[in-house]
C-alpha cells in the first residue's frame, strides 16, 4: 500500500509508538486520524477522533472521520494499549477480576473492535492494481512469548493478539486487506516513563544489541515496512533487539 495520498486511522496515536507511527505516515503524505482517549490533530493531514476502542459507537465514528474526511480508510494501525504488573496471588489476595479483564478488553477485545468495523469499511476501497484494499498493523508485545511474573493479564492480551494475526490475515485476503502485528521488545514511551531512570537503564542493558530501549520510530519505520512490502501478510514480527525476557 501507498502511504501517499492513502488515510490511515491510528489507535492510541496520542502517544508513544502511535503517535511517532502518525507522525511517520503524515511526513511521507498520508492522512490520518488519531483515534485516542487523549490527543489532538497534530498537522494538514491529521483530524483527531475521541474514541475508545472497546467502544462500538466512538470507534465507528472515527472509522467514519477517516472516510467522512478524507474519502475512504486503506490503513489501520492498532497501537492503543494498556499494562498492568500484578500477580496471580499478590500480597493483598488473588488478582482481581476486573483489572485482568480490562486489560483484555482494552488490548485484545479493543484491537479485534476496531479491526472490524476498519475492515468493513475497508472492504469497498477500490482495489490497487494488485488487488490491494486495505492493511492492517497490530501490536503485540514480547510479552506474549516471554511474560514475566506479574504480566499474567498483559500477556494474555497480548498473547490474544498474535493469535488472531493469522486467521484474519486468511479472512481478509479475499478482500486484498492484509493483516500482521510488531511484537515490540521495550521501547521508550510514556507507558515505560513510569519507571524509574534506573529501572529504564537496566532494562535497556538486558537488549543484547543495541543494549537501550527502543525509539518510537523504530516502530514506526517497521510499520512504515509492513504498509508498503505486500508481501508481508499474516506474520508476527518480533522488534526486539533480541531480547528475551527473564521470569522476573
Ligand atoms: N513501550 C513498550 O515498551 C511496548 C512494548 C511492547 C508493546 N507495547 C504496546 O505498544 C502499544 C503502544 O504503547 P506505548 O508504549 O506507545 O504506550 P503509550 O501509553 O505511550 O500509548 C498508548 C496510547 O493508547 C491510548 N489508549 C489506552 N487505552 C485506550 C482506549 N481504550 N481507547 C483508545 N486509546 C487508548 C492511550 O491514551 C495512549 O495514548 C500498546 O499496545 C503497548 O502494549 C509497548
Amino acid at each position: 500500500m501507498q502511504i501517499s495520498g492513502s488515510t490511515f486511522l491510528v489507535t492510541g496515536g496520542g502517544s508513544g509508538l502511535g503517535a511517532a507511527t502518525a507522525r511517520m505516515l503524515t511526513e511521507n503524505g498520508g492522512n490520518v486520524v488519531i483515534a485516542d482517549l487523549k490527543g489532538e490533530p497534530t498537522g494538514k493531514n491529521v483530524r483527531f477522533a475521541k474514541t475508545d476502542v472497546t467502544d462500538e459507537k466512538s470507534t465507528q465514528a472515527a472509522v467514519e472521520t477517516a472516510t467522512g474526511e478524507f474519502g475512504a480508510l486503506h490503513g489501520l494501525i492498532n497501537c492503543a494499549g494498556i499494562a498492568i504488573g500484578k500477580r496471580v496471588l499478590g500480597k493483598e489476595g488473588p488478582h482481581d477480576l476486573g483489572s485482568f479483564s480490562k486489560v483484555v478488553q482494552v488490548n485484545l477485545i479493543g484491537t479485534f473492535n476496531a479491526i472490524r468495523l476498519a475492515a468493513a469499511a475497508m472492504q469497498h476501497n477500490d482495489p490497487t492494481g494488485d488487488g490491494e484494499r486495505g492493511v492492517i498493523v497490530n501490536t503485540a508485545s514480547v510479552a506474549a512469548f516471554e511474560g514475566q511474573i506479574g504480566q499474567v493479564a498483559y500477556s494474555a492480551s497480548k498473547g490474544g493478539v498474535v493469535s488472531m494475526t493469522l486467521p484474519i490475515a486468511r479472512e481478509l485476503a479475499r478482500w486484498g486487506i492484509r493483516v500482521a502485528a510488531i511484537a515490540p521488545g521495550i521501547f521508550d514511551t510514556p507507558m515505560m516513563a513510569g519507571l524509574p531512570e534506573e529501572a529504564r537503564e537496566s532494562l535497556g542493558k538486558q537488549v543484547p544489541f543495541p543494549s537501550r530501549l527502543g525509539k518510537p520510530e523504530e516502530y514506526a519505520s517497521l510499520s512504515r515496512h509492513i504498509i508498503e512490502n505486500e508481501m508481508l501478510n499474516g506474520e508476527v514480527i518480533r522488534l526486539d533487539g533480541a531480547i528475551r525476557m527473564a521470569p522476573r
